[in-house]
């Protein structure tokens, strides 16, 4: 079987938290879309690791990793964070990289940076790593896969695509003066990454699950990010949700098990776009500080705000989300009223439904009681204050859908099981 556990606000929910803790009950933890953009933040015995490419699974010694087809991989990045880990984890003994996964090249990032400069004032707040034009090489049936690494032309094919990234670069008035050394770095991580597990990843993984084990995939970014369901233009360019771990792993519907929908007891957002439930205030000050809210990848401040339950019916929907799993809910304390958002007003109607662009929606809230207790030291949901059960008991009535773990803190084992 196969169980996902995915973002369902903006990203940076606390993917990479709750999955190195429950990795401890799969074989296999895969990672189907996305790229280096993700930074998930892993919390245990004092130290903190932020990983970008490697399934969050990886400190886990009985169990595999996989990057799936899906994923777009930097070997520069790559090399990098293996080299980060491997005190701690026996990384080419328990990672497996699909042999489709796409290349980004050096220039896939100067491209990424140049797009971002020419949209003015309407970027999208990339994180530069060279997503947008890896995955569009990869539809225009231009892209290099990993497996290509092991062709005897791959130099040359290499060569072959920079010159017409420098084309676009061109185009752009883009400079790439340091290029050459860029190409260099790119190739020593070529070499490194020969030396890794490359295959076809979706025979190994199928046969996995035929022989019983447990596959967790692990999403990147969040719905409102997804290309299709999120908020268009200013998304990523993956399918971010449930859907997307088949076609990026090559695992069949009818696998799927439970889908746990991950959510912070409040919503952030990094980059640009809209969000309805924005705060500009002391309180989006409070939330920022208190929940630490600087991008994991980019170190980039976070947009917050209050919860936004409108939003959050949508992408439960979308994903066909069986569990929630609430992170950050420590943060909350300390607020003597928290704001949920329930209905949006558009156009002057009252509406439960996101339209098409959610830039002038108002939303609409209702005021719950808060909390001052500090839930990171209470080890047991009974022991809870009232007034979080309510909050806790608002969201489930409200999505109709239980939730069975809520995060306490940043460490592993802050957290509490429903
Ligand atoms: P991801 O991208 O979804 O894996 O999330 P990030 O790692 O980008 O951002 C989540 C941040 O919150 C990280 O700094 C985590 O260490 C931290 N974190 C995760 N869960 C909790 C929690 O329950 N409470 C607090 N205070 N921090 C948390
Ligand atoms: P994790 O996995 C938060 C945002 C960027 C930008 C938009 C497009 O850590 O939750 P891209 O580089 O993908 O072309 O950027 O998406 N973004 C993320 N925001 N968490 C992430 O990943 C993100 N990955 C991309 O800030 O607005
Ligand atoms: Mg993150």
């Amino acid at each position: 079987m196969m169980d996902i556990l995915l973002g369902l606000q903006w990203g940076d929910e606390g993917k990479g938290k709750i999955v190195d803790y429950i990795s401890e009950n799969y074989e296999i933890v895969a990672r189907f879309q996305g790229g280096p953009n993700a930074g998930h933040t892993i919390e245990f015995d004092g130290k903190k690791f932020v990983l970008h490419l490697i399934p969050s699974g990886i400190f886990r010694d009985k169990t595999m990793n996989i990057i799936g087809n899906g994923v777009v991989l930097d070997p520069v990045t790559f090399k990098q964070e293996v080299l980060d880990i491997s005190k701690y984890s026996n990384v080419s003994k328990n990672l497996i990289i699909s042999d489709k996964s796409h290349l980004i090249l050096p220039t896939h990032k100067l491209i990424d940076a140049a797009q971002e400069k020419a949209k003015g004032k309407n970027k999208i707040g990339s994180t530069l790593r060279g997503i947008a034009p890896t995955y569009t090489d990869k539809i225009s049936r231009n892209g290099i896969r990993t497996g290509d690494i092991f062709l005897s032309e791959f130099e040359e094919k290499l060569k072959k695509h920079i010159e017409q990234h420098k084309r676009i670069l061109d185009f752009y008035n883009y400079n790439y003066e340091e290029l050459d050394q860029k190409i260099d770095d790119f190739l020593e991580a070529i070499e490194f990454l020969r030396n890794f597990k490359i295959e076809n990843t979706a025979y190994w993984i199928n046969e996995q699950i035929t022989n019983g084990k447990k596959l967790l995939a692990e999403g990147a970014q969040g719905t409102m990010l997804d290309i299709e369901f999120g908020t268009y233009p200013f998304v990523t360019s993956s399918n971010t949700i449930s859907a997307g771990a088949c076609t990026g792993l090559g695992v069949p519907p009818n696998k799927v098990g439970k889908v746990y929908g991950i959510f912070k007891a409040y919503t952030t957002r990094v980059g640009a776009g809209p969000f309805p439930t924005e705060l500009f205030d002391e309180n989006g000050d409070l939330l920022r500080k208190k929940g630490h809210e600087f991008g994991a990848t980019t170190g980039r401040p976070r947009r917050c705000g209050w919860l936004d339950l409108v939003l959050l019916r949508y992408t439960t929907m979308i994903n066909g989300v069986t569990d929630l799993i609430m992170t950050k809910a420590d943060v909350l304390s300390g607020f003597d009223k928290i704001q949920v958002a329930t209905e949006y007003i558009e156009k002057s109607n009252k509406t439960k439904q996101l339209p098409l662009n959610i830039e002038d929606v108002k939303p609409l809230y209702t005021a719950l009681d808060g909390w001052n207790e500090d839930l990171s030291q209470i080890s047991e949901y009974e022991n809870l204050p009232l007034t979080f059960k309510k909050y806790k008991n608002f969201i489930e009535n409200y999505l109709n859908i239980p939730v069975s773990m809520i995060s306490t803190g940043a460490e592993r084992n802050k957290i509490l099981k429903l």
